[in-house]
């Protein structure tokens, strides 16, 4: 599946929108961009479904709300996937490239994992039996004007900010810190670093070994409580950046799970290795 869109322009332009304009996206580019999203094609396997949902309140007359974190918003995007190995990864990957797709269409989203009402918008959604849905994001026209709790938000997570590249990204193994300069990976690792995280906790961290670039989690407190790993599906954002970019520059590869003889510190998790081809 080609690309469709520049990685880098899709990857600054891209933010959390918390704010969104009345006006809304018209019908022939909702359909453009969910003909996108029944296409995409993860590396780790689990397909992942895509629903748009119009409603203001579920069946049960429940309120389809995100407890006032989201304001604006009529359109919202559900995303479910069978309960799986590497269904998050999956989540995050396929997510994320609708997500640039999207902002490069010019519409705003804004990954939402926790702050939404569950129920109702399970209610609202057709799950199958056996399907998580871990995700939800408002879709729409950005608002030039960000709500107080939109900048309150930002300012708490410090979400324009993202870790140095000696704190992520190594060289051989743990004990030596990768630098911009020298690596044939720098633009990939780059908008991999840009990536957006659950509460910007930018949990990747990444070992270059020549032809192979290994990717762990770093676990992060009250996270592996449930079959949704929030830092699982930023592991799957991450891969997903580093992947198009790559592809972008003509340096195809491959995802595997193989893990690397490399002694990683005490909360490091090995996910998956991407390989050149
Ligand atoms: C998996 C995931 C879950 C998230 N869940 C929420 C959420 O529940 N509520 C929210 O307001 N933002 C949520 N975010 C947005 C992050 O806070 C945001 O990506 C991060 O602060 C970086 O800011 P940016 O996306 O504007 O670059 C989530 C992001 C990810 C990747």
């Amino acid at each position: 599946m080609s690309l469709d869109f520049n990685v880098k322009n899709a990857v600054t332009r891209r933010y959390s929108v918390r704010t969104y304009e009345k006006c809304l996206p018209d019908g022939e580019l909702l359909k453009k961009l969910l003909d996108y999203a029944a296409g995409l094609q993860n590396p780790f396997g689990p397909k992942i479904r895509v629903q748009l949902i119009e409603k203001e309140t579920a069946a049960n007359g429940e309120k389809l709300g995100t407890y006032g974190v989201i304001k604006g918003a009529k359109l919202f995007l559900g995303v479910t996937v069978a309960d799986k190995p590497y269904a998050m990864e999956a989540v995050g990957y396929d997510f994320e490239k609708l997500v640039l797709y999207a902002a490069s269409l010019g519409l705003g989203t804004c990954w939402l994992g926790g702050t939404f009402n569950r129920s109702a918008f399970a209610e609202a959604m057709e799950i199958k039996e056996g399907e998580l849905f871990p995700i939800l994001s408002p879709l729409g026209y950005t608002s030039e004007k960000k709500s107080l709790t939109e900048k309150i938000m930002r300012k708490t997570v410090k979400a324009d900010t993202r870790l140095d590249w000696q704190d992520i990204f190594y060289e051989g193994d743990f004990s030596n810190s990768l630098t911009q300069g020298s690596t044939d990976y720098a633009y990939a690792l780059e908008m991999l670093r840009l990536a957006p995280s659950a509460v910007n906790k930018q949990p990747w961290r990444v070992v270059v070994c020549g032809d192979k670039v290994h990717f762990y989690k770093k676990a992060m407190a009250g996270a592996e409580i449930s079959a949704v790993d929030m830092q699982r599906i930023d592991l799957g954002i991450a891969m997903c950046h580093f992947d198009l970019a790559m592809q972008e520059q003509g340096m195809a590869g491959h995802f595997e799970i193989a893990k690397p003889e490399i002694n990683a510190p005490d909360g490091l998790e090995y996910i998956a290795s991407f390989i050149m081809n």
